[in-house]
């Protein structure tokens, strides 16, 4: 790789339930690299998945198999770039399901190998961490909170290469829990976004517990807040109280409070001990309005800059895989060609 130069880079995602490929430009060297979104394509398997309540992963590999090509072969189409031009391929190596995350890692790396083309692996919660970082310019120390479906992760940034874990969920993500309060309430798959909808119209009345709010560490746990709900639901149908769209929607306000008074209160804990110059939310849950203008506002009363990607980076996308390849690149990283690597659905920020 030669510092100052402009490199081209295809990245994959298939960690779970979206089939996603994404083109890059991005100069590196300078102090950050400067990065163009060429074009990001997702195709997502919501639909497969909705009459099941939750991704069936045997399912789900299936169906990267059949999108896989096509994806990829648009999202050239839309950058206007033909294979050749590529100078690197990014994949998504983990965590997520295996039988999703080998499909798109054993393509990459015979595309890579059909290609003589080297191949960065990229941890997808390292993705989030760098969604932001694209479009916006950051300031260090930087805390960056990920909350997707399957992690928590309060995460303190000394520099964009420099970076680590400070705080994250004990028992269930926040994702996770808010998945699980929709079937619960007979929501439609995926929970996530059906709950925050109708929070809307809902009042914050149920006072749900907010598990480790005032605990020292910054770790996080969602687990006893999501059987508060049980619990709660049961109390209701103990007094024939029906589970009418107004009642719901008050259980649906009051977890989404619960849930982002005890995000945004450990997130600025952690802001204020580490001396944080920006902050950033990441992961699906950011796509969460009440959170978003939640940690916004308390930034602003900080004078705090704070970045929340847009609603397509914020759920699994392969730009964001893309972002976090380049700024692997721009830290010294070098691929080789064949890949050595091999999907890993554990692996860790
Ligand atoms: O990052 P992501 O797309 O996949 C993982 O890496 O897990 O996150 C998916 C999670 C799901 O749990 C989904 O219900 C949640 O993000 N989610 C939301 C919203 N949109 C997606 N949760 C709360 N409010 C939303 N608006
Ligand atoms: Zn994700």
């Amino acid at each position: 790789m030669v510092k100052g130069k402009t490199v081209t880079v295809l990245a994959i995602e298939t960690s779970c339930d979206e089939t996603a490929a994404a083109v890059v430009s991005a100069r590196l060297g300078g102090a950050r690299p400067n990065i163009k979104t060429e074009s990001s394509v997702v195709r997502s398997q919501v639909k497969l998945h909705a009459r099941f309540g939750g991704v069936v992963p045997e399912a789900a590999a299936r169906a990267h198999v059949a999108s896989i090509v096509p994806v990829v072969e648009r999202a050239l189409r839309k950058a206007k770039i033909e294979f050749a031009a590529l100078d690197y391929l990014a994949v998504t190596q983990g965590p997520g399901l295996i039988p999703s995350l080998l499909v798109g890692v054993e393509f990459t790396k015979t595309l890579g190998l059909a290609l003589n083309k080297p191949v960065v692996p990229v941890n997808h919660l390292a993705g989030h961490l760098y969604s932001p970082f694209g479009r916006a310019n950051v300031f260090f120390p930087h805390l960056s909170l990920i909350v997707s479906g399957g992690h928590t992760l309060l995460v303190l940034m000394e520099s964009s290469r420099r970076y680590r874990v400070v705080g994250s969920t004990v028992d269930d993500a926040a994702g996770e829990a808010f998945d699980k309060v929709a079937r619960l309430l007979s929501l439609p798959y995926p929970g996530g976004p059906e709950v925050s909808k109708l929070a809307l119209s809902g009042r914050a009345n149920v006072p749900f517990p907010r598990p480790m709010l005032h605990s020292k560490n910054f770790d996080l746990s969602f687990a006893g807040l999501k059987t508060a709900v049980l619990y709660h639901l049961q109390g209701l149908a103990a007094r024939k109280v029906k589970l009418t769209p107004a009642v719901k929607a008050d259980v649906c306000a009051s977890f989404e409070e619960a849930v982002t008074d005890v995000l945004v209160q450990k997130a600025i804990r952690a802001v204020e001990r580490f001396g944080a110059r920006s902050v950033s939310l990441s992961g699906g849950v950011s796509a969460n309005r009440r959170l978003q203008e939640r940690l916004k506002a308390e930034c602003v009363r900080r004078k705090l800059p704070c970045f929340v990607p847009s609603p397509e980076l914020s759920t699994d996308n392969a730009e964001m895989i893309a972002v976090a390849a380049v700024y692997k690149l721009a830290g010294g990283y070098r691929p080789k060609v064949p890949s050595a690597f091999s999907a890993d659905p554990n692996l860790t920020l």
